[in-house]
């Protein structure tokens, strides 16, 4: 019912830029990760009612865009990043018609969704696999398939090469039916698939076709650096890295042959084009996100040169590697900047702060800095994407190793897990303080609910005055703003310890966000910094929840006092 209620007022009312040519730019992404949601069947497993049911509060949120880590059909090995068939949906999940109706609603309250989206690998339960190991054509040559190099001391076949999976091991898995090896860069059970057919480009943009078809409003690209390997197949180098803690652990090797290929961008070029046709045909603008490789000009090439667009936006994880680590105003100044000086001219920027791969943003920098890493990212030039929970600041959960689901917790073994699993990110959502959160009406989780969720949940959140999810709401709200879509962007080091920057456009509202790096207050005077575009008097328009000053105050921009590592926001 009120559901119903609720999808009538959103039809009634103005819904947010369905046709903007621009909307991708700026918008919030909201990351679902489906399993850990909400669960409406009692299996302890979220589905997709369960995200139906959940759109209203995202709405509330103020984002705009929903990305939907895979649905898809699944042996659930790596937690549907396995996919055993593109075109349809695994019943953990539910049926066509949760999907339908999951989008209906999605639309009709003026979102979007973007669809997670595999192209390197599938499952090993795909029916192009069990076709290609067994030699049928046309699927024989689908997969990376390699001959031995021989039968060692033990009797056991000799693989291509040294190279290792992301999750540990070798990359290689031996199968007798077709006598060779075939290469796995994530699971065992996650075949590599092989773009040197042409036939594997041409099913996957028929994938890419289909879901467009459907309705989604784009997609986020997995693992693309490592769609191509390099044709030689040689022994890629030791890494030599001190930090590495074993030898069979990815970061063993440097991966010279196995990723950043120059043909993967010819790949991801032959996605794209599927999105531009759809585009020229229907009118309505489709948006590819992608994952990012490490060094930063290969992954600027992810957004194309003068000629050629290829991804929307490759994703920027500098926040998440720099900021977490700054313990100055410096450090924080270089996370923003790595990203926005190396950019090509007239792209658009991003920033996430956390995903289902990353440890949760609170537990790495803590909640206050967390809050103030969230005022930095909204209010910043760019597309926001946030996975869910940090809205509330939820933090990594406790799992101990008969716990442990995440393939490559379980591949690193009792020792190394806690370094490698990304269970913790990954637990039920917080709803309320009910039985396990109010995730679930059943009696287990697939993974426990923190502990923390008597204080971390939405409700209290709602009930509070000031809390982290009133600053995320009022900060969605501030980049829907002119200035912030559009405006100026002034970044300056105060002092040591503090950073700010400006969002201005003549005639609307505009910005100054304050962030203190220090684990002390700090009293500043931005002033001289932004001398002479300050006026004297500023409105606060959200703080750190611990904040001297808060919400609605006003406040001299020669006097602003900050809570240890805590931001604000100020309009003038
Ligand atoms: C990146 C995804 O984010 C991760 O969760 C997954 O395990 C690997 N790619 C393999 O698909």
């Amino acid at each position: 019912m009120f559901l119903k209620l609720f999808l009538a007022s959103v039809l009634a009312a103005s819904v947010f830029g369905q046709d903007d040519p621009n909307w991708y730019k700026t918008a919030t992404y909201y990351q679902v990760y489906p399993r850990s949601l909400k669960d409406t069947n009692g299996d302890g497993i979220g589905d997709l009612k369960g995200i139906t049911q959940s759109i209203p509060f995202m709405k509330s949120l103020g984002v705009d865009c929903i990305w939907l880590s895979p649905i898809y059909k699944s042996p659930m090995k790596d937690f549907g990043y396995d996919i055993a068939d593109f075109y349809s949906i695994d019943p953990i999940f539910g049926t066509w018609e949760d999907f339908e109706e999951l989008l209906a609603t999605i639309k009709a309250a003026g979102l979007r969704l973007l669809m997670d989206l595999i192209p390197n690998h599938t499952s090993n339960e795909h029916e192009w696999f069990i076709k290609s190991v067994q030699g049928q054509q046309p699927y024989a040559d689908y997969y990376v398939w390699k001959p031995s190099k021989g039968i060692d001391a033990n009797g056991s076949q000799i693989p291509p090469n040294n190279w290792l999976s992301a999750f540990a091991g070798s990359a290689w898995e031996w199968r007798e039916e077709r006598q060779m090896f075939y290469l796995h860069q994530f699971t065992v059970e996650q075949p590599d698939l092989d773009y040197r057919s042409p036939l594997v480009l041409a099913e996957m943009q028929n994938v890419f076709r289909f879901w467009l078809q459907k309705g989604v409003d784009g997609f986020r690209i997995d693992a693309p650096a490592h769609i191509w390997e390099h044709e030689d197949f040689l022994d890629e180098p030791p890494s030599n890295d001190p930090n590495c803690p074993a030898p069979d652990q990815f970061c063993a090797l440097n991966h010279t042959y196995v990723k950043d290929q120059e043909q993967v961008y010819d790949i991801l070029y032959a996605f794209r084009t599927v999105v531009d046709e759809f585009e020229a045909s229907t009118g309505e603008i489709k948006v590819l996100m992608s994952e990012a490789s490490g060094e930063l000009d290969l992954t600027m090439r992810y957004y194309g040169n003068e000629t050629h667009n290829i991804i929307h936006f490759p994703f920027n994880f500098y926040l998440i590697w720099e900021i977490s680590n700054a313990t100055d105003a410096r450090g924080v100044e270089a996370a923003i900047r790595h990203w926005l000086d190396a950019m090509p001219v007239g792209r658009t920027a991003n920033y996430v702060l956390g995903n289902h791969d990353n440890g949760r943003l609170a537990s790495r920098v803590g909640a206050d800095f967390a809050m103030t890493n969230q005022m930095i990212a909204f209010l910043l030039p760019g597309a926001m994407i946030s996975y869910m929970g940090e809205e509330i600041n939820m933090e990594n959960t406790f799992i101990t190793w008969a716990q442990t689901q995440d393939p490559q917790g379980c591949n690193a073994g009792p020792d190394l897990y806690q370094r490698f699993s990304r269970d913790p990110q990954r637990t039920p959502f917080q709803w309320d303080d009910s039985n396990f959160a109010g995730f679930t009406n059943g009696s287990n989780t697939w993974l426990p609910v923190n502990e923390n969720y008597l204080q971390v949940n939405v409700a209290a959140q709602q009930a509070a005055l000031y809390s982290p999810l009133k600053i995320y709401q009022r900060l969605a709200e501030a980049r829907k703003s002119a200035a912030v879509k559009n405006g100026s962007f002034d970044l300056r080091v105060v002092n040591d310890d503090v950073i700010a920057f400006t969002r201005v456009l003549t005639g609307e509202i505009n910005f100054l966000v304050v962030a203190n790096t220090a684990y002390e207050a700090r009293t500043v005077n931005v002033d001289a910094t932004f001398f002479p575009l300050l006026p004297i008097k500023a409105t606060v328009f959200t703080a750190s929840v611990d904040s001297p000053i808060q919400q609605g105050d006003s406040v001299f921009t020669s006097v602003i006092d900050l809570a240890p590592r805590g931001g604000v926001v100020l309009t003038f």
